[in-house]
């Protein structure tokens, strides 16, 4: 699917992605990459008019929303203020001409899934966020959708109560086997509840893969930084897997690199910080370069580390903390190692 706004602007920029079925496709990218947008093509609230949307071998590219079968869950959940819950979650049923007596068991049903039984007489603003979200996922469910979207469901919550919908919702989903679409910008939600991942910029798809292969191993320094924290260092390539990285020369996943001005991307909780050693006293089967520390930052269960690897280089290295409380002090000299699979090698066009 492509979308050009009348404007011209080209929101969704030739965008092609099987979703297999009963699978769960986070759709991860940063504000304003066109996540929305191609939801919104799929649910027929934006016209494609460049595309198609295939859904069990159907073309539904001009059907009408309420044809399509499919559930929506918004992040401002979208409930009718004036309506009951039970009302709220009914509504899609009553659209579509189901018989009262049928509704009622339904609602019931939904909203048990969603661990809200009981809570059919409540008015919205007569409950919390999460609840209030738990009913837009009851009124999505309850007419049975063959796929079901999700547009930052979790957004408004808080951190606590978002750990808590996020295995709610992937367990949900699981078990009816219901084909989805999860967007967020959120790395987090994307990798720890979908099957699928496709990370989107501006408009394009920059990678779709497994959650596992989206950071390991990005297709770009794009899709590196989007999906977790990481060291982004000027190098030099200098043959086959070897690039040279403030002045020492390292090895990388990468073979047969062409030589020439890299970028190197090391995760920091991948990198090893000991106190100073010789580094030829490191097995040749690690990278292992000495730094001073500069910034210590305690955080609890991980320790941050900035260490200044050449002059005005900066590697930063997370560690867990021990129990001990042992850790490096701003000034020490401590030996950096990382092994060569940890450091990924990115031309300069695509960082
Ligand atoms: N009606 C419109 N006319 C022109 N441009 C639009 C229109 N609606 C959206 N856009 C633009 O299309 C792009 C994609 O918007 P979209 O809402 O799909 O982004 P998004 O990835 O969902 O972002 P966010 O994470 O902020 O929700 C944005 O740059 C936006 O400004
Ligand atoms: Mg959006």
């Amino acid at each position: 699917m492509t979308k050009r706004y009348p404007n011209g602007f080209v929101a969704v920029d030739d965008l092609h992605i099987d979703v297999p079925k009963g699978s769960l496709l986070g759709l991860l990218g940063p504000s304003g990459c066109g996540k929305t947008t191609t939801l919104r093509m799929v649910a027929g609230l934006v016209p494609i008019e460049e595309g198609h949307l295939v859904v069990d071998g159907q073309e539904l590219s001009a059907a009408p929303p309420h044809r399509r079968d499919i559930g929506l869950v918004f992040q401002n959940y979208a409930l009718f203020p004036h309506m009951t819950v039970g009302e709220n979650v009914a509504f899609g049923l009553e659209m579509r001409g189901v018989p009262r007596s049928e509704i009622r068991a339904r609602v019931d049903e939904a909203l048990e899934m969603v661990r809200l039984p009981g809570y059919r007489d409540r008015k919205p603003r007569e409950m919390s966020g999460g609840q209030q979200q738990r009913v837009s996922l009851a009124r999505a469910l309850v007419i049975r959708p063959r796929l079901l979207l999700l547009d930052e469901p979790l957004s408004n919550l808080d951190a606590k109560l978002r750990d808590e919908m996020r295995v709610e919702i992937r367990e949900i989903q699981q078990r009816l086997g219901i084909t989805s679409v999860f967007v967020t910008h959120d790395q987090v939600e994307a990798l720890t509840m979908c099957d699928v991942v496709g990370v989107m910029n501006k408009g394009r798809l920059a990678q779709l893969g497994s959650p596992d292969d989206i950071y390991e191993r990005p297709a770009s320094m794009f899709v590196a930084e989007f999906v977790g924290r990481i060291n982004k260092l000027p190098c030099e390539i200098v043959a086959g897997d070897r690039v040279r990285l403030a002045g020492t020369v390292c090895r990388s996943a990468a073979h047969d690199l062409p030589e020439g001005r890299g970028i190197a991307a090391i995760r920091p909780h991948r990198i090893h910080l000991t106190a100073a050693r010789d580094p030829n006293l490191v097995g040749n089967s690690t990278n292992a370069v000495k730094g001073i520390v500069r910034t210590v930052t305690y955080i609890g269960d991980i320790v941050q580390y900035d260490v200044e690897i050449a002059e005005g280089v900066l590697l930063k290295i997370e560690q867990h903390t021990q129990g001990s409380g042992l850790h490096h002090n701003t000034g020490d000299e401590v030996l950096c190692e990382w092994a060569p699979r940890d450091m990924l090698i990115f031309g300069r066009d695509d960082a």
